[in-house]
């Protein structure tokens, strides 16, 4: 490829509204002017296009998938099968945010080459434009910046700890916790981290590591002093069974949205209420008489109005 095919990284949203693509660079840009950076998990082709389309910065294959989407108890037992297969359908949706995909426990906690190696299927077979790993992984992170591999680092509450740390707790909620945490996160961003997400941590760590990193911090309960925001999709529109955590907003109902659709349908269903026959494809009058043996045309028994509805049905 010569270097005059190289996307500029502009683009069109599908209003026609010409976008800039977000990169890792962009995100630090994003904090030097002060501008907040939003950004939400999502895990299929759909709900990622509405995602990308409303203009949100960053998209994130988060382990949640595990929970929110597989119904797991915790996100420890998701694959890096399962995570590619998702960052694929993420992929195929988005256009303008970044595409993070989360790397799953296990897929990092070995050697370096192991870590660099999975980090890597994510972007290649995958197209994610960057991963996210959890902890204090210093040479991990300087491995994959070597590697050319953005990396995310993520600090705080870090549920593949779940076992270590006993339980969902807030983290760093003395002094001395604070301090570490702060030397953890400088650590991670001068080997390489192109971003921090902080979670679970009282906002004043938070604003205290924002104000020392150049890298952009994005928050989960961690307060507004971030320089960016990240839900769990399924936590913002209402698609969780659980009481939700204090830090999130709930911006729509849509699991009752959903219940209530699908009860209407199977009423109508059981009731004979749908399809109508409005909804229902004909035959000619011609076909009819045909079927009826009130006329000799065999060939009237194709309809060639109905034929090319089938033909239109196709996708939507
Ligand atoms: O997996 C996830 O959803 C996350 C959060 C930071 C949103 O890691």
């Amino acid at each position: 490829m010569s270097l005059t095919q190289f996307s500029t990284g502009a683009g069109l949203a599908p209003g026609g509204l010409p976008f800039t693509k977000v990169t890792v660079p962009a995100l630090a840009e994003m904090k030097r002017q002060a501008k907040p950076i939003s950004a939400l998990t999502a895990y299929d082709y759909a709900t990622a296009r509405l995602v990308d389309e409303a203009g949100i910065d960053l998209v994130l294959v988060g382990d949640s998938l595990a929970m929110v989407v597989l119904g797991h108890e915790n996100t420890l037992a998701v694959t890096v099968d399962e995570m590619l297969h998702h960052t694929r359908a993420v992929r195929r949706a988005v256009r303008r945010a970044l595409v993070v995909a989360d790397m799953p426990f296990g897929s990092y906690h070995g050697s370096i080459e192991e870590g660099v190696g999975n980090a890597v299927r994510f972007i290649k077979e995958a197209g994610a434009e960057a991963v996210k790993i959890e902890g204090l992984r210093v040479e991990l992170v300087r491995a994959l910046a070597e590697a050319e591999v953005p990396v995310i680092g993520h600090l705080g509450l870090t549920p593949q700890s779940l076992h270590r740390m006993g339980g969902y707790r807030v983290q760093a909620r003395t002094a001395d916790a604070v301090r570490q945490l702060r030397a953890d996160a400088r650590a991670l961003a001068a080997a390489g981290a192109g971003a921090m997400v902080l979670e679970g941590i009282p906002r004043e760590a938070a604003e205290a590591i924002t104000a020392e990193l150049e890298i952009p911090t994005i928050g989960i309960g961690a307060g507004p002093g971030c320089d960016g925001q990240i839900l769990v999709f399924h936590d913002l529109v209402g698609l969780t069974f659980a009481p939700a955590a204090k830090f999130v907003r709930r911006y729509a109902d849509l699991g009752a949205a959903i219940r209530s659709a699908v009860e209407h349908y199977r009423e109508d269903v059981e009731h004979h209420a749908f399809p109508a026959d409005t909804e229902s494809y004909h035959l000619s009058e011609a076909a009819q008489k045909n079927l009826r043996g009130e006329s000799g045309d065999a060939d009237a028994v194709v309809n060639r109005d109905a034929l090319e509805d089938w033909e239109e049905i196709g996708q939507a």
